[in-house]
């Protein structure tokens, strides 16, 4: 087995600065590794630290300590440590991130931000608007919308259009935060191919699902994180 991402004791608390400077441990020696063609799924209740750590491993927070090794073009990259243009670099061709909601840009059309990841990666502008539209097509966003700015779509729609932008390239490491949560059945299912078929092709994916079909069609393996052990470890 190829292993693409290891987390390695990875602590996390909040210091809220302008609330006293109050201390709030979200999560405490965490580990966990995730093979190619693997889907760990991040598991526990609301507010358990899903998210805090997704967004840790993608370098939007950083770690109180631990490692996050991310295999970057035969290469191990520590995004605790990893220099901010490295971390571009990773991001940009290693590791895909499908937030909760897109973040819409005024002005630039469902199809161009689909395209847009593909495009920095120096494909050609036919390949990556082909590319595109197949995966919006797939993820049923009508044609007459491709062309208009995402601002006035729908929840799901621009929804719809995170995931296709999200799955454009073929990154070998993706992380998925709740990417069905505002998605019809048909829908689900529509994601749940992409996930099979990024697992197939040997991607490692890290994802939190709230949905319990999705769960149990996607998961190789659950890692539960538990809020109460990691803030009594954290105050012992
Ligand atoms: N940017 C932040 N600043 C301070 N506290 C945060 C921040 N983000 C999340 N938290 C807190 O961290 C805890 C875990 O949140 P989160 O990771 O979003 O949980 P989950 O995704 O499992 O629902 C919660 O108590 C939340 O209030
Ligand atoms: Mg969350």
């Amino acid at each position: 087995m190829t292993t693409r991402l290891r987390v390695e004791k990875l602590s996390k608390t909040f210091v809220l600065h302008n609330q006293q400077g109050i201390k709030l441990p979200v999560f405490h020696n965490v580990s966990l590794e995730v093979n190619a063609g693997e889907c760990v799924v991040l598991h526990g209740r609301s507010g358990s630290g899903k998210s805090t750590l997704l967004r840790s491993l993608y370098g939007n927070y950083l770690p109180d300590s631990g490692h996050i090794w991310v295999k970057h073009q035969e290469q191990w990259v520590d995004m605790v440590s990893a220099q901010a243009r490295e971390i571009l670099d990773v991001r940009r061709h290693t590791l895909g991130w499908v937030s909760q909601f897109l973040r819409v840009i005024p002005r630039i059309s469902a199809l161009n931000l689909v395209m847009q990841p593909l495009v920095e990666l120096g494909i050609g502008k036919a390949e990556a608007e082909q590319r595109a539209g197949e995966l919006l097509q797939h993820l049923n966003v009508p044609e007459r919308l491709w062309q208009l700015a995402p601002s006035t779509f729908s929840g799901g729609e621009q929804q719809r259009v995170n995931i296709a932008r999200g799955f454009i390239v073929d990154y070998p490491v993706l992380l998925l935060d709740e990417p069905t949560a505002s998605l019809d059945a048909t829908n689900r299912a529509a994601v749940v191919t992409l996930i099979e078929k990024a697992k197939a092709r040997g991607a490692a994916v890290v994802g939190i699902f709230h949905d319990e079909d999705v769960r149990e069609r996607v998961a190789d393996r659950l890692h539960v994180m538990t809020p109460e052990q990691a803030n009594a470890e954290n105050l012992a």
